[in-house]
């Protein structure tokens, strides 16, 4: 089942922006999504659509095979299901402390007492913002704040949950951490769809990726697929994995037997070579 859908999604922002032009989006359950975008290109756009914060001009959105409910009632339902990181953590945190900021969500879900710190405290751990509780969101770094704000939304336990870049402005380790453990709780059966420019993390951790440019889906299909596509990838301002230019380069200025599909990570690359080069 798909568990996001949009069908024929078109929004136009009141000020007359047209950020999305009739955008087909699918995201299979239990798999992890990446869309992939230059600035500008309507990746937040679309993301604020999953969980009912806009409603498309025109087309629709459905989460879970229904169409998204944008009363009261059903938004709040949706959001027990589908929890979205924003990009901007400035956006999402405003609690005095990091412990009330991540404890809103389960004390909305009307939670026992106890039931919430043990989330609070289990979500603070998973994202390494543990010893932090105390402090005010506004006092922490920018990796911090992102990682308290991921925290957030995973003391809800959705099923789905859309992270907008949540590596940017991490550290290489913070970053690799957080896809870490967004492909564990992958593992555990939540759906997971991220924005990213990082097209150096996408091929080890996506299933399927979209390419958005000017408010348009230009390509998608698995990463091998869509990064094979060297011409669109850089007509949409992105770039290859580091790797696979390497490969290229290594390909059409050195004359070296690799040809395409380029590997995309390191552990591809290395059988790569071992086999044209390893005894
Ligand atoms: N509140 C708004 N009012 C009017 N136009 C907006 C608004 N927010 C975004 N836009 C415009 O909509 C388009 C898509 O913006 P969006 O923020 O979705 O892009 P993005 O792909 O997330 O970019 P980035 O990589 O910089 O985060 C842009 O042209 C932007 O200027
Ligand atoms: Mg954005």
């Amino acid at each position: 089942m798909n568990v996001v859908e949009t069908v024929d999604v078109t929004y136009q922002y009141p000020d007359g922006t047209k950020a999305l032009n009739e955008i087909n989006f699918t995201a299979p359950e239990g798999k992890i999504i990446a869309l992939l975008g230059p600035n500008g290109a309507g990746k937040s756009t679309l993301f604020l659509h999953f969980n009912g914060i806009l409603k498309p001009t025109t087309g629709c959105v459905k989460i879970e095979g229904n169409p998204v409910n944008y009363e009261r009632k059903g938004l709040k339902k949706l959001r027990q299901r589908i929890g979205i990181v924003f990009q901007n953590p400035d956006d999402q945190l405003f609690a005095p402390t990091v412990a009330e900021d991540v404890a809103f969500g389960p004390l909305n879900l009307d939670l026992p007492k106890e039931e919430v710190e043990s989330r609070v405290e289990e979500a603070l751990k998973r994202v390494g913002m543990e010893g932090f509780e105390n402090k005010p969101p506004h006092h922490l770094s920018g990796g911090q704040k992102k990682r308290v704000a991921i925290a957030g939304i995973l003391a809800m336990q959705p099923k789905i949950m859309v992270l907008d870049e949540p590596t940017s402005g991490l550290d290489p380790r913070g970053a690799s951490q957080i896809m870490k453990l967004l492909y564990k709780l992958n593992r555990e059966g939540i759906t997971i769809i991220i924005s990213t420019h990082d097209v150096d993390l996408v091929p080890l951790y996506a299933y399927q990726v979209y390419i958005i440019s000017e408010g348009n889906i230009i390509k998608e299909g698995s990463p091998q697929n869509v990064f094979a596509d060297v011409e669109t990838i850089r007509k949409a301002n992105l770039r290859l994995p580091r790797i696979a230019h390497l490969m290229e380069i290594l390909q059409k200025k050195d004359n070296l037997p690799f040809d395409k599909p380029y590997p995309l990570t390191i552990g591809e690359a290395r059988q790569k070579l071992l086999k044209e080069f390893g005894d």
